[in-house]
């Protein structure tokens, strides 16, 4: 009602409210190495694409007559209280599309409660992007886990004294996929204008470029990072030394095999999050949507199952939540938002996306999330 009654407020001329147009938009007015780095694929983006398409194989069965005047999206994940279920997905070097990068995302997620996952290779510390957050904003911490095991417990120690409360732990990005639009545009030289910041501030990470980085020797510590940023040699095995590093809730991201998800569990793990990482490491890969019933139904009853990759609308929202997700990550969108109008880009984003849902589901006769289930769908 007050979108409606009052207008979207003071981005709405500037920014659209769909998707698509947010899209083009940013294609339009973001310099083309920002936006092809956000926009921008595994292969030939076959994957990115499936992605999209997959939740167009599925259809909301609208019901009629169901009192839906009280409604309540919050749902609480993980010991997190969130407002609907959503979450802001991890995106390093958000300074690529505009300054206010990761503080901007997390004080304008912090307005609305919506928790955001600050990446490992965010473009400001994971002290700056706290603070921004504020006390009692909720929040949680993505890690690529480094080579240098020094280096990933100091992430980890550092995130759980900054107060981010559940580690997301991403799998499928060991290495960075094959990404013609970044590789067009020679990704290194491009990273060292913006930095990686919660690399190049960790203790660790300095005594091994033989100290603090500076504009000397920052092709070095870009090359540093660059050969510890993934481990090829993981195993199952290894989770163990997660649960010694951090002792709250640990999801493992990039899930898409049923038997996976049942390792994350037998591992002790708390959950995962079906993800093919927006279709930026495999492309040929299964659409995360189709992957999403498997995990469920190997998982559902035990675990938590989160879901992203293609999520665009609150409609999509709702066929995943029927799906069995918990909540979702909503991604590239907010990044175009950030881009196009920086915090206050991402505000407008996250408002439409909101409502959206609510509205979606209101209108399908569903007051609360837990009340989707797969019945409420139509497969086409
Ligand atoms: C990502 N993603 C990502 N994931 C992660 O765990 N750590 C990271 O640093 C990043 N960085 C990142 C940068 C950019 C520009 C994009 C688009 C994505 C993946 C992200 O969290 C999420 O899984 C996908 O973006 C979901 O796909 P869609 O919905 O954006 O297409």
């Amino acid at each position: 009602n007050e979108i409606y009654l009052n207008g979207l407020g003071d981005v709405r001329p500037g920014l659209p409210t769909d998707p698509a147009g947010l899209e083009e938009a940013a294609r339009l007015r973001l310099p083309p190495e920002a936006f092809g780095y956000v926009a921008g694929s595994a292969g030939a983006e076959a994957t990115a694409a499936a992605n999209l398409a997959a939740f167009r194989g599925w259809r909301i069965m609208p019901r009629m007559l169901r009192d839906v005047s009280r409604r309540d999206m919050a749902v609480e994940v993980l010991g997190t209280r969130m407002p609907a279920p959503v979450l802001l997905a991890p995106i390093g070097v958000l300074s690529i599309v505009h300054p206010d990068a990761e503080s901007g995302v997390a004080r304008a997620a912090a307005d609305l409660g919506v928790p955001i996952v600050l990446s490992t290779a965010a473009s400001q510390s994971i002290e700056d992007v706290a603070e921004a957050s504020g006390d009692g904003a909720p929040r949680w911490y993505q890690l690529y886990w480094p080579k240098d095991r020094e280096l990933a417990a100091s992430f980890m120690g550092r995130a759980k004294a900054a107060g981010y409360t559940a580690l997301v732990v991403t799998l499928d990005t060991f290495a960075l996929g094959w990404r013609p639009r970044d590789l067009d545009v020679a990704y290194l030289p491009f990273l060292r204008g913006v930095g990686v910041a919660n690399y190049f501030t960790a203790p660790v990470f300095q005594k091994a470029v033989g100290g603090p980085v500076t504009n000397d020797n920052v092709q070095m510590a870009l090359l540093h990072w660059a050969a510890n940023f993934g481990d090829p040699s993981l195993t199952w095995d290894d989770l163990a030394f997660l649960r010694e590093h951090w002792d709250g809730p640990i999801v493992l991201k990039g899930i898409q095999h049923p038997d996976d998800a049942r390792r994350a569990v037998d591992a002790g793990m708390d959950g995962v999050v079906v993800s093919n990482h927006g279709g930026r490491q495999v492309d040929g890969a299964v659409a995360s949507l189709d992957a999403l019933p498997g995990v469920v139904d190997a998982i559902g009853g035990q675990a938590t199952v989160l879901f992203d990759s293609g999520v665009r609308t609150g409609a999509d929202a709702v066929k995943a939540l029927a799906l069995g997700a918990q909540a979702v990550f909503l991604a590239r969108p907010y990044a175009y938002g950030l881009g196009l109008a920086g915090e206050a880009g991402v505000r407008h984003v996250l408002r439409c996306f909101m409502a959206e849902l609510e509205v979606t589901m209101m209108l399908a006769g569903h007051a609360r999330p837990a009340d989707l289930s797969p019945e409420v769908l139509v497969r086409v």
